[in-house]
């Protein structure tokens, strides 16, 4: 297993990924808030399939989280972050504090357009300018070959992938499957805030969404069939308090008048004061006549 580089600074990362280009190999980036498991894992394992170098970002963003929301107590674990790195074989991880970053962060909001205000922009206004500016940020220091981002945080990955087509930037956006717990529950930095008995009953949101995306499977087509099959699955468990269901087009995050093509379902839902967020991909199956 080779050692892992750690970088706190611009310059110290900058330095090493100069060589890394001089010697004309590709670089993979893995942007997370830390507080590492099985999918940030495959991220990590993504990139260092397809590029020669990977680095990972650990950087918890004040930006993105609204006032009333956890940053002052999210979870944090530097050394076992390190060592799943290691394990991983990430070659350099760069830990910037909030003053290392403050020069490169673009003042101007940056404009995505509507898209950052539904679903989860709706429920948290600033979400979505505080992850673009210092995701933007973090792309023009690195400027990795690619990027890998998970598809957990489905509305994330369309923001971002528009955020380089907007600005041109030079890092090819790759999206990776959701890593789920042996019960289906995506993994997230932010389980550990569930207690025995949330734990137990928020595994309602995988299985509505697994119920929706085997009915269109099946041939429904009603998006408020869907909905309420949905919302029914949820509502076995005495916890769940949802805060919205969507059905959208993959691209343009629109509701469909009924299901015809491919669509995502989202679901956001709180568990006493913990928000989890969860999304399938749906669509109908072609029965071939042969
Ligand atoms: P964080 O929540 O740490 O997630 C980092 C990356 O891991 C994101 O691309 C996220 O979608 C992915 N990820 C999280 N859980 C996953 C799972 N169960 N399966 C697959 N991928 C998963 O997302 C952020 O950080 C931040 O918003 C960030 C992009 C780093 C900007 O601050």
């Amino acid at each position: 297993m080779t050692s892992v580089q750690i970088a706190k600074t611009v310059d110290e990362l900058q330095a090493y990924l100069g060589k890394v280009r001089a010697d004309n190999l590709t670089i993979g980036f893995v942007p997370t808030m830390g507080f590492l498991h099985d999918g940030h894992a495959s991220l990590i394992n993504a990139s260092t399939q397809q590029s020669d170098v990977t680095v990972v970002s650990i950087y918890v963003n004040p930006l993105q989280f609204n006032l009333n929301e956890d940053f002052d107590v999210y979870p944090r674990d530097i050394s076992s972050d390190l060592a799943l790195c290691k394990e991983h074989g990430v070659n350099i991880v760069f830990m910037p504090s909030e003053d290392e970053m403050r020069p490169f962060l673009s003042e101007k909001p940056i404009n995505l357009g509507k898209i950052v205000k539904i679903y989860e922009g709706e429920s948290r206004p600033t979400h979505f300018q505080g992850v673009a500016t210092v995701v933007k940020a973090l792309f023009e220091i690195v400027k990795g070959d690619y990027a890998f981002f998970g598809e957990k945080d489905f509305q994330q990955l369309m923001i971002v992938k528009q955020l380089v087509e907007d600005h041109s930037l030079s890092t090819k956006v790759i999206g990776c499957p959701t890593v789920r717990e042996h019960d289906g529950l995506a993994q997230s930095s932010r389980n550990v805030y569930l207690n025995q008995n949330e734990r137990e009953q928020c595994v309602v949101i995988y299985q509505s969404l697994k119920a929706g995306s085997e009915a269109i499977s099946n041939g429904e087509t009603s998006i408020q069939n869907i909905e309420l099959l949905i919302r029914e699955v949820i509502g076995t468990s005495p916890l769940a308090n949802i805060d919205y269901v969507g059905i959208v087009d993959p691209l343009t995050f629109e509701t469909p008048d009924n299901i015809k093509n491919e669509v995502r379902l989202l679901v956001a839902c709180h568990f006493g004061e913990t928000r989890l967020i969860d999304n399938f991909s749906a669509k109908r199956e072609v029965v071939s006549n042969q």
